[in-house]
């Protein structure tokens, strides 16, 4: 007997920090990025969403962190909503309410978390039983980082080859239990500006108008291999240079892009700095930062070197607040 829709489900999906970057869509219809990307998903950060399917309401209600959301935010929601009502073949308008459990403000991918959150939610409250698979493949309609969330520990999203997406989804590498020592210490840096342009949005113009792109792509398959080799083989020492190379590479785009992309403050700037000057000092890789489209930065360190690492940075001026975070599980349906 196939099991008759509740209508209503609760999921809860946590945000991931990328590695290697997902910047630059190779089809935007179809979702599918110029290259596979890499990240951890993030223990003790939660979004919680909650969907409810109503055939008696009129239009979609959507309230992010206690308001009711309007304009963009409602209208990606919305589109996903769309998305998944035509899997499912019915037309009920929703009620959809998220809450984070961190400041969605803090830059800590709320898009990641709450797109998974959303997918996992909508789907089950119409009975759709999505494996983590093909929620996966389903939430990077939403925002492509959110096709990661969906899983724990060291997570692959594969850009795959099928023309039409298929084989584009995210499979997990590692689960959260592969590596216990490593830590990802946050800085929160004040003053960060508000991000006015979707990810979304900044990265096609970067694939428009960056000299620099074609070159990124190219070295991409390789930094892929080794980030992937030094995470299976738990070596700090290969994979802390890969990751700030990355992350340089990524800044790089962006700064070339036309207008260019800053999203770093003077404080953010400074912490490059000290990392790099931490490492030269230590005579080895004790950290490596990375950073997405904002300012605050996330300090890759091990539990042994975590504490002096964030005396050190914490120390710099305009750093708000520090956070110690774990590789964790992926997302769950609640109820
Ligand atoms: C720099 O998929 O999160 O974080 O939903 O528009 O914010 P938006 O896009 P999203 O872009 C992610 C860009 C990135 C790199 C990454 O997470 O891979």
């Amino acid at each position: 007997m196939p099991r008759e829709p509740s209508f209503e489900a609760t999921y809860e999906a946590p945000p991931n920090i990328a590695l290697v970057k997902y910047w630059g869509l190779r089809n935007r219809a179809r979702a599918i990025p110029f290259n596979s990307s890499i990240s951890v998903t993030l223990d003790r950060l939660r979004s919680r969403t909650t969907v409810r399917f109503d055939p008696t309401l009129a239009n979609d209600r959507v309230e992010l962190n206690g308001s009711v959301a309007t304009g963009g935010p409602r209208d990606g929601v919305v589109r996903f909503l769309d998305r998944v009502r035509e899997l499912a073949k019915v037309t009920y308008a929703a009620e959809v309410r998220s809450e984070n459990n961190f400041p969605t403000a803090s830059g800590l991918a709320s898009s990641a978390s709450g797109f998974a959150a959303l997918a996992g939610a909508a789907t089950s409250a119409l009975g759709l039983r999505l494996s983590g698979r093909e929620l996966s493949r389903l939430a990077r309609f939403g925002s492509g980082s959110a096709s990661r969330s969906v899983f724990g520990g060291f997570v692959e999203w594969r850009a795959g080859l099928e023309p039409d997406g298929s084989d584009c989804y995210a499979r997990p590498l590692f689960g959260p239990e592969h590596w216990p020592a490593l830590v990802d210490l946050v800085l929160i840096v004040k003053a960060a500006p508000v991000k006015t342009v979707r990810s979304e949005e900044a990265m096609q113009s970067t694939v428009a108008t960056s000299p620099t792109y074609a070159h990124r792509l190219a070295e991409l398959p390789v930094r892929l291999r080794k980030i992937r080799a030094a995470i299976g083989a738990r070596d700090s020492r290969r994979l802390f240079p890969l990751v700030m190379e990355e992350c340089d590479s990524f800044r790089e785009v962006c700064e070339t892009t036309r207008p260019s992309l800053d999203y770093l403050t003077t404080t953010s700037r400074a912490l490059l700095a000290e990392v790099r000057t931490i490492n030269r000092e230590a005579g080895r890789p004790v950290a490596a930062y990375t950073h997405d489209a904002g300012a605050h930065l996330h300090i890759f360190t091990l539990a042994k070197d975590a504490a002096k690492v964030r005396r050190r940075l914490a120390r710099l001026p305009g750093v708000e607040r520090t956070a110690l975070l774990h590789p964790g599980p992926g997302g769950r349906l609640v109820r």
